[in-house]
């Protein structure tokens, strides 16, 4: 058997977890399976995998068994947090209980099934995530707390003045050298992609305006600053906040992910493109390297038995017409769905209420594809697969994020930047491919919305095919885990 504990950090130290506790139930009911059925309990052949899942709420259960399709070793997935102080019999049960369905013993049937089995990017877990942004205004009012105290650190980093006057002070030095030369334009363009409240460029452009006082070149007459969002409704509220810089803001409802359906006649011409804690919620796939041979995860969104069983009481349905009362709100949006079916919802916040306990009861199942070679999967338009198998053949298995939402804006972006522009990104990054093997890389809940840590080494290998240096340097908080990167044009 091959068992891999892979949150390295908690094997040590003041909070080590119990490792020996948490596994024990767990061997101890693989001990007692029946060894002649089949390749769940044929021993030599099953992996357990071990993971530390630190967000509080997600998309897993602490036992889960997940198949290979063909037949390979299925996995048995632990997550050591939810395992840590819990009933050590129900610990063995649950074990017994996951083996058994995936005998097809058929225990978990009555879950309600929300999608077909699809690559991870393709999951409804991302029309959650849009829905979020969307309405974030009534699920704001139902919890009674903004986005950003879901942060790290509770709020976004993006505030932080130091790193902006950094920043503002590097492009008035372009700026001034371009003078010089007579070579600088005369519109000064800064694009910044998924603006939330618009607290990030209200802090920015106050800086940028004090900063340029006291420099005296009047690059503030010139400065045209793009706020982009997919969500109008984020967009507005950002434009309330920056309402003291009106003549020098624009908005632009667009996709991260295709920047250049709007901003095309910008390419070449922008000086700055900033874009904060984005990328980690962007779809994104996930590839597994098992015993060699590269996987794709499959997964399907479901609600367990329990709180669908609760949720359908209190709206008066059977279980089964959940399925279908979900893609209902995730098509509306939870005030017309108030207004198309009265029956169930009496007012908004009552669909509100429906959305938040589907969000909060959601979780993913998972299995493992086989890839018929990295070449034949795409990471991003025109990105071929290809390109993970540096970080893929580091020796022994690894599972790691493709990122490709990251992927595909980062390289769309990139056109739009001037020679002299750079692209600078703050969020949870993993710079090396390593630290796939050594933590849990989400997916995680925040709120109503989905994190994903972002594939560095992955986006570096992409900018360096266009032309683009990326560095990455921890951001300067004490205790945050956000990275700083940066790309510019190669010298
Ligand atoms: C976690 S918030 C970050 C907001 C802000 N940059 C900050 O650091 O506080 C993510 C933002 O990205 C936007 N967003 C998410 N996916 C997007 C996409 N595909 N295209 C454009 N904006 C997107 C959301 O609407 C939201 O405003």
């Amino acid at each position: 058997m091959l068992v891999e504990i892979r949150p390295a950090a908690r094997l040590r130290g003041k909070n080590a977890v119990d490792i020996t506790a948490a596994l024990a139930p767990v061997f101890g009911a693989l001990g007692t399976e029946n060894a002649d059925d089949g390749p769940v309990t044929d021993l030599s052949r099953l992996r357990v995998v071990a993971d530390w899942v630190q967000y509080r709420n997600n998309f897993r259960t602490p036992i889960e068994l997940r198949p290979v399709v063909g037949g390979g070793s299925p996995e048995l997935a632990l997550d050591l947090r939810g395992l840590s102080g819990a009933d050590p019999d129900a610990v063995s049960s649950g074990v017994g209980a996951a083996l058994h369905a995936h005998r097809g013993g058929g225990a978990s049937a009555r879950h309600v099934i929300l999608e077909e089995w699809a690559p991870s990017r393709s999951s409804l877990i991302w029309a959650f995530n849009s829905l979020y942004w969307q309405h974030l205004q009534l699920w704001e009012e139902a919890t009674g707390q903004g986005y950003e105290s879901a942060l790290p650190g509770g709020q976004s980093d993006a505030r932080h003045l130091e790193p902006v006057r950094e920043t503002i002070g590097r492009l008035f030095a372009i700026w001034d050298s371009l003078a010089e030369r007579r070579a600088l334009p005369e519109e000064l363009y800064v694009v910044e992609l998924g603006v939330g409240n618009g607290n990030q460029a209200s802090t920015w452009l106050d800086t940028f305006v004090e900063m340029d006082r006291a420099h005296g070149r009047e690059y503030y007459r010139r400065l045209h600053y793009l706020m982009c969002d997919y969500s109008p409704h984020v967009l507005e509220m950002a434009r309330a906040t920056v309402r003291g810089h009106a003549e020098h803001v624009s908005s632009f409802v667009l996709d991260a992910m295709r920047p250049l359906t709007s901003l095309a006649f910008l390419k070449f011409k922008v000086f700055f493109v900033y874009i904060s804690n984005v990328y980690d919620n962007l779809p994104t796939d996930e590839i597994a390297t098992i015993g060699q041979r590269e996987h794709l995860v499959e997964a399907r969104a479901y609600l367990p038995e329990p709180e669908a069983e609760a949720i359908a009481a209190g709206l008066g349905i059977e279980q089964q017409a959940l399925a279908a009362l979900v893609q209902k709100l995730l098509r509306l949006g939870p005030a017309l769905l108030a207004e198309a079916m009265p029956q169930h919802f009496a007012d908004v916040p009552a669909a509100v209420q429906f959305w938040r306990a589907c969000w909060q009861a959601l979780k993913l199942q998972e299995r493992y594809v086989p890839l018929h070679g990295l070449d034949t999967y795409e990471i991003a338009p025109g990105i071929n697969g290809e390109l993970l198998r540096p970080l893929l053949s580091t020796g022994g298995d690894v599972r790691m994020h493709v990122s490709n939402g990251a992927a595909t804006s980062f390289a769309e972006t990139l056109p739009l930047l001037h020679p002299y522009g750079t692209l600078q990104c703050h969020d949870i990054v993993v710079t090396d491919s390593h630290q796939f093997r050594n933590s849990f890389r989400g997916p995680g809940k925040y709120d109503g919305s989905v994190v994903n840590w972002v594939n560095g080494p992955l986006l570096a290998h992409i900018g360096a095919r266009k032309g683009f240096d990326v560095s990455f340097a921890p951001f300067r908080r004490s205790g945050s885990n956000i990275t700083t990167m940066t790309a510019d044009v190669r010298d």
